[in-house]
């Protein structure tokens, strides 16, 4: 970000009050914040009771630093906590999902009785398949209902669930696999994407090449197209879960039990496995899902528009809403231009009242413009959410006036994978917001923004976000590597968190996120790590060295820039051609997948170094950044290596 924008983002003067009405029955009154400031530990216990649980903790936690746990002592289930206590309490016929297909070709509402009975069938399944408590299973799904079944089939046997993103490749898909050790994994034959049948299992035979520890596959049939068969291996869903019995007794585990792992980038080209726990993320969870979207379980319609792929998916589509007994919507499709009303349609029918999405969404629908939301009725709407990347205030100001008709408030929610649940964010019936800030921590959370040396850096400072107290739902390391845990997140300031993102206080002392520091890209959302881009690139065989950016894009936050160095043998002529470019985009979506797709890749005879040989990274993102390079630059552009020769010739070589 500019200095002259962020400068403008630091005197934003507007303020949004909370409506009256929503604030006089606001799930969260103003006093909760000194309430939980008083008795931090005594306020999560509070909060944890609100779960449903088979022994009560002894202690709320033990903080042996970096190493937590939450509600020692403690015994629950997780999938009890989702399904089985609403039904238990007269809730069965109540609607979990309005699962909508992509395209809306086909709607399938799911009661609370409907989920623990598939669950309960899955669970005996699995339990069939040879999964035990502690065994990991990896699923690789679509947004269909049945994704849903099986992470809660697998918290209620007590096998961590590592759900993988559909889009990513084989070969990411390969790598989770064996570093999480899994021992089966859950899949589709396909999927739909725009409306037409897209492969998925095709993907997973190939990563299964290389991943010794799985035993079975199992698969559910979406869309009927015909997919390679291991019959030692791979069985159908329908031939194993749809005749097991429904009759299940969930076993209840401890509360540091690991409930998933989630793995996500980070700055070395490994991704990391997060891992969390139990008890005290099933208490965040449903915590800041009940009080962040002032839920009331009885009335309102709740969508949440990721893809269970990602934390925000896990936390916010599965486990907060379903341990507060949500009415929530799930999407299989995403927006796109060819169907540019769907969502507004979505709401409408089915008088959405909360809805949580991304500004990458939001810039989207604002380039659709307005007046395609028009003709729709959207005044079921009473809160809207923000998640993934830092909002600029003019998509802030878009969301509230053109879907939230003026009158919701927006809660631009901060954190983490690793967080678990969100951290930094305002109340809606308490903060008056401003458009772009995260605002404050949640009551019970501690967070702090300081300068390179842990100095926190008081009202009207800039520096790096911290979180100072240890939370319920904080990851609880990273999966075989307490090592990269204490060296990634606790090695930077002592006894403390570091999130790798940069932030602001204003002069209220209100918290503003300003993306990465680190390097790690934000791309619609998604992390993507430069290394691991860099990495996918140079294992090419045209290709002898990469160097990978993060350049601002109007639309998607951050875009992938490259810049390629071809080996010798590569002719000019060759590495000067479209198809070339073309090749090593493709290449990265096939080893990364095609969310990692670079926007433009340059190629350039050498890359711009130090002395002591390390690249330049700043000035590659002041070319990415300052100049227009069209939408894909075949190179050798003689233009961009003039600038980099330029600016070498110019610059500062010591930049670290
Ligand atoms: C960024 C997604 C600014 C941030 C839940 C963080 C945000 C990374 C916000 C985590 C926000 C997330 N404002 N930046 N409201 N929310 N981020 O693990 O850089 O996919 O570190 O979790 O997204 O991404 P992750």
């Amino acid at each position: 970000m500019t200095e002259p924008a962020l400068d403008a983002l630091l005197h934003e003067g507007r303020r949004f009050d909370p409506p009256v009405e929503l604030a006089e029955n606001a799930n969260a009154q103003p006093e909760i914040y000194e309430h939980a400031a008083k008795d931090r530990l005594g306020f999560w216990a509070e909060q944890a009771r609100e779960l449903t649980w088979d022994t009560e903790w002894t202690d709320v936690l033990e903080w042996n630093a970096p190493f937590a746990k939450w509600f020692l002592g403690g015994k629950l289930n997780a999938s009890v906590n989702a399904v089985d206590r609403h039904v238990a309490a007269g809730n069965g016929d109540k609607v979990a999902f309005h699962w909508i297909s992509d395209g809306d070709t086909e709607r399938r509402d799911v009661t609370y009785a409907d989920l623990k009975r598939e669950v309960c069938k899955a669970a005996n399944a699995l339990t069939s398949l040879g999964v035990g408590a502690g065994d990991r299973v990896t699923i690789y799904m679509p947004m269909i209902p049945e994704t849903v079944v099986t992470i809660l089939a697998c918290a209620r046997i007590g096998a961590p669930h590592n759900v993988v993103f559909c889009g990513f490749s084989s070969d990411s898909l390969s790598g989770r696999i064996n570093d999480s050790d899994s021992k089966l994994v859950v899949t589709t034959d396909g999927q739909y994407r725009r409306g037409e049948p897209a492969p998925v299992k095709p993907a997973v035979d190939e990563a299964l090449k290389s991943t010794p520890g799985i035993e079975k596959v199992l698969v559910v049939r979406r869309t009927g197209t015909d997919v390679e068969w291991d019959e030692g291996r791979d069985v159908w869903w329908h031939d194993v879960v749809e005749p097991a019995s429904d009759d299940h007794t969930p076993e209840p585990f401890d509360a540091e039990h690991p409930l998933f792992m989630m793995y996500t980038s980070g700055t070395t080209a490994k991704p990391k496995g997060i891992l969390h726990t139990t008890g005290g993320y099933l208490t965040q969870a449903a915590f800041t899902h009940r009080m962040v979207f002032d839920l009331k379980p009885d009335t309102d319609v709740y969508w949440c528009a990721a893809d269970i792929g990602w934390i925000t998916g896990h936390s916010y589509i599965v486990y907060g809403p379903l341990v507060n007994g949500a009415t929530s919507v799930m999407y299989e499709g995403t927006p796109h231009p060819a169907d540019k009303d769907r969502w507004w349609k979505i709401i409408q029918d089915l008088k959405v009242s909360i809805l949580y999405t991304a500004p990458t969404t939001i810039r989207t629908l604002m380039k659709w413009g307005a007046e395609v939301l028009e003709p729709y009725d959207l005044s079921s709407l009473r809160i809207l959410g923000s998640v993934g990347e830092p909002i600029n205030p003019e998509a802030w100001i878009w969301y509230r006036e053109n879907v939230g008709g003026g009158r919701t408030p927006v809660v631009d929610t901060w954190w983490q994978t690793e967080t678990g649940a969100i951290m930094i964010t305002p109340l809606p019936g308490i903060t008056a917001t401003k458009p772009g800030a995260a605002m404050t921590p949640l009551p019970g959370i501690s967070a702090d923004v300081v300068d390179n040396s842990g100095k926190s850096v008081g009202e009207s400072g800039g520096g790096l976000l911290v979180l100072t107290e240890s939370w319920p739902s904080m990851l609880r390391g990273i999966w075989g590597d307490d090592e990269r845990y204490q060296e990634t997140y606790w090695s930077r300031f002592d006894g403390v968190y570091f999130a790798g993102d940069g932030a602001k206080k204003d002069d209220d002392g209100d918290i503003w996120l300003l993306g990465r520091v680190d390097d790690v890209m934000n791309v619609s959302g998604h992390r993507i790590s430069t290394t691991e881009v860099e990495h996918a690139l140079v294992s090419h065989p045209s290709v002898a060295e990469a160097a990978v950016v993060g350049a601002t894009d109007p639309t998607t936050g951050q875009a992938i820039v490259a810049f390629v160095t071809p080996r010798g043998s590569v002719a000019e002529d060759e590495s000067a051609g479209e198809e070339f470019v073309q090749g090593l985009r493709d290449h990265v979506a096939k080893q990364i997948g095609p969310i990692a797709k670079p926007r433009q890749v340059l190629v350039t005879p050498e890359l711009p170094k130090t002395r002591s040989g390390k690249i330049m990274r700043r000035l590659l993102r002041d070319i990415a950044e300052n100049r227009e390079l069209g939408d894909v630059t075949t190179l050798l552009d003689p233009t961009v290596t003039e600038a980099i020769r330029d600016r070498m010739a110019g610059s500062d070589t010591k930049e670290d």
